[in-house]
């Protein structure tokens, strides 16, 4: 009899109600995209609040790998230095292991005057491509070619070769955004972005930079002007609390009925997800930093729509649409960001829920009394939208894949465990 080596995985009991209070880690995004723009210097860059995920760590090996230092001085704090970067071709297996790899091109090239990848991996929630990265970058002077899997990047000149430009992006891509602002920092004379990503962890980044000595002016809206500086210096940042991870905990206590304080909560950037909350009856008082999410009546449904920033999170769909399975009524979810974010519909059915998907709408119809069964993670966040339902469901349900989980929430079981659900990782 063989028996197939399996990863960890999350073995829940239903039917908790989430009480008490949990602190919000450091959000991936902006980490990630942070972690890259280090390679801009040869000073030290200083994060903090950086979240204990696997993400992270995937890119931290990467920087190594390019001869970078990466130092984790215990409690999210990092510290990374790049003044030993001897190598500018990311090896394949450490690009692919996520998505925001990708934007160590931007800072390469604009340093190194070359760089060369192999596309990004990250969750197949769509064909994700990366045009937009490889246009701005040919925009400012750059050369860039297909050699087997990888793409080659060149300057015109050599290191700090790139030119300022006027980049139009097709669509406000979130990397995209913020690789082209990191290769544009450290181009000669000007660049204005238009049509750039307005997320939130975008404009961190670009604090971030503007910390280290770089001058962007438009942070926050889709024109970004850039006046590029001949070289960058280090800089401490604390990375932002994280949105998708505020949002994930705030629908879990909606769901199962309980009440949560939220503590560090982004609550500024969290508008699109607290205004469908409230109309789905939860009761929401908050202050600064401070989320306390309870229900204290029925789940009403509510139709949304997934988009860019400050629309509702595309990273938040899928644990919404779990939700919305204990709604009364029938919830119409139309995404508009990736064109195959419904990864988790299927898994949400093998539990019960009532929920169909044709293309990118999904139609979800509540209440549905939901069951145990096995399930699997199949991204990060239809992975989350599992888990909320498990913590709802009848019985006990088992959660494979967690990998994908780790990448991107911090000791999640722990967190829901103070809180109150039965969660073991085995
Ligand atoms: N797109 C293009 N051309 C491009 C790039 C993107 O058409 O060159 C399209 C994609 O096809 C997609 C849309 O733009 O339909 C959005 O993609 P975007 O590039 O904005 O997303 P991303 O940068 O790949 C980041 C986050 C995602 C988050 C999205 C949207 C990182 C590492 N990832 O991805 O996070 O969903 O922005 O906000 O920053 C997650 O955390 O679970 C996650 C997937």
């Amino acid at each position: 009899m063989s028996i197939r080596a399996r990863g960890p995985r999350y073995v829940v009991q239903g039917s908790a109600q989430l009480r008490g209070s949990v602190r919000i880690s450091g959000a991936k995004n902006a980490a990630l995209a942070m972690m890259c723009a280090a390679l801009l210097t040869d000073e030290d860059v200083v994060l903090t609040n950086v979240p204990e995920i696997t993400d992270v760590e995937s890119l931290g090996e990467l920087l190594s790998s390019l001869g970078a230092t990466v130092e984790h001085q215990g409690r999210g704090r990092l510290r990374i230095n790049a003044a030993g970067v001897h190598t500018y071709e990311a090896p394949t297996e450490l690009i692919t292991e996520n998505r925001a790899s990708f934007q160590v091109l931007g800072p390469l090239l604009a340093r190194h005057g070359f760089a060369s990848s192999a596309p990004p991996g990250g969750d197949v929630i769509g064909q994700r491509p990366i045009d937009v990265h490889l246009s701005g970058f040919e925009a400012m002077g750059a050369r860039v070619s297909r050699e087997g899997e990888r793409f080659v990047a060149r300057a015109p000149g050599g290191p700090g070769s790139l030119r300022g430009a006027r980049v139009f992006m097709d669509y406000p891509s979130v990397s995209g955004t913020q690789n082209v602002m990191m290769a544009a920092v450290l181009a000669r004379e000007h660049s204005t972005v238009v049509n750039a990503a307005t997320e939130p962890e975008v404009q961190e980044l670009a604090h971030l930079l503007n910390a280290m000595g770089a001058r962007i002016e438009g942070i926050g809206t889709q024109m970004l002007e850039i006046d590029g500086v001949t070289s960058l210096h280090g800089a401490t940042a604390r990375v932002m609390p994280d949105r998708i991870e505020a949002g994930t905990f705030a629908i879990a206590a909606a769901m199962t009925g309980g009440e949560v304080d939220i503590e560090d909560a982004p609550l500024p950037v969290m508008d699109g997800l607290l205004a469908k909350l409230r109309a789905a009856g939860a009761a929401i008082t908050d202050g600064e930093g401070f989320l306390r999410i309870e229900r204290t009546s029925d789940l009403r449904a509510v139709s949304f729509q997934a988009l860019p920033y400050p629309g509702l999170a595309t990273d938040l769909h899928a644990p919404m649409a779990a939700l919305l399975t204990q709604a009364n009524g029938v919830s119409i979810i139309h995404e508009r960001v990736f064109d195959n974010r419904m990864l988790y519909v299927s898994e949400l059915r093998k539990m019960g829920a009532e929920i169909v998907s044709t293309g990118s709408s999904a139609i979800v119809s509540g209440p549905t009394m939901l069951h145990g069964a096995t399930v699997r993670a199949l991204d990060v966040r239809a992975g989350a939208a599992v888990l909320l339902a498990a913590l709802v469901a009848q019985g006990t349900t088992i959660i494979d894949e967690i990998s994908h989980l780790d990448r991107g929430y911090e000791h999640l079981d722990e967190k829901l465990r103070a809180l109150g659900a039965e969660i073991e990782r085995t």
